[in-house]
């Protein structure tokens, strides 16, 4: 039985691939701050202590995990100049939290020859209005992803880079928006591109809306 670390499987994107891994009968563990339909380590992404708990937790209990997907996300919006919002807990969530976890359990990634899958953003490729920080951040993801890649590339081990446009999900308080793509479609595209042979590596998809 294969076994998946999902962070943010609590709502959204993560909750609806966590869904399609349990139907495959994988073992999932969520890693978020709020209880999940599946096994959970609660973990907060900008606390130190917390991913340091949660890597230890994860060592003792879970050392032999097969695909870890980076999905913990918040999108706060507003005009440079106008920002109130915390942009510190902005990067320690999108990307410093996700990098600490990645780097702590880095041994058993190579040990396991862990799949590794990201989920960063259209925004991590483009710049748009009010969206400054959370580009900067989701840039950052894609700098990550590119440099494993070069890092891992004689390793048996893949660095998917996803990249979804807007979706509907609770990332803008559970508003939905018509036309936006729904998470089920995106995990199940998500869990076609693991089911791909070890042998091919989709390091970058892009899935944009499309006006119908
Ligand atoms: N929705 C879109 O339009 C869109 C587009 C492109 C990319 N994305 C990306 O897709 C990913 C999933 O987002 P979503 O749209 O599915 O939003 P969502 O429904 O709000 O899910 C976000 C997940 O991140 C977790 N999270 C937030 N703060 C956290 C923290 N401090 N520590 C640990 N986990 C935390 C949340 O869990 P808890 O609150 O339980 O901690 C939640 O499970 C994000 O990386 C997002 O940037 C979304």
């Amino acid at each position: 039985m294969k076994k998946v670390l999902i962070t943010g499987a609590s709502s959204g994107l993560g909750l609806e691939i966590g869904k399609l891994c349990e139907k495959k009968k994988f073992q999932v563990i969520n890693l978020s701050r709020n209880k999940s339909p599946f096994q959970d380590i609660i973990v907060d992404l900008s606390d130190n202590e917390s991913i340091s708990k949660t890597v230890e937790f994860v060592k003792k209990n879970h050392p032999d995990f097969d695909i870890l997907i980076l999905n913990s996300g918040i999108m706060p919006l507003e005009k440079v100049g106008q920002i109130e919002f915390d942009i510190d807990n902005l990067f320690k969530i999108n990307i410093v939290g996700t990098i600490k976890l990645v780097n702590e359990l880095f041994t058993l990634i190579k040990k396991n020859k862990t799949d590794l899958v990201f989920v960063g953003s259209t925004a991590s490729l483009k710049g748009s209005d009010k969206h400054s920080t959370y580009c900067a951040s989701k840039h950052a993801v894609e700098g990550f992803i590119r440099s494993l890649q070069v890092e891992l590339k004689n390793e048996p081990i893949r660095v998917i880079g996803f990249h979804p446009g807007g979706f509907n999900s609770n990332l803008r308080e559970g508003i939905i928006k018509e036309g936006y793509m729904e998470s089920k479609d995106l995990a199940t595209l998500m869990m076609d591109i693991l089911d791909l042979p070890k042998t091919m590596e989709v390091s970058e998809i892009v899935i944009n809306r499309k006006k119908t």
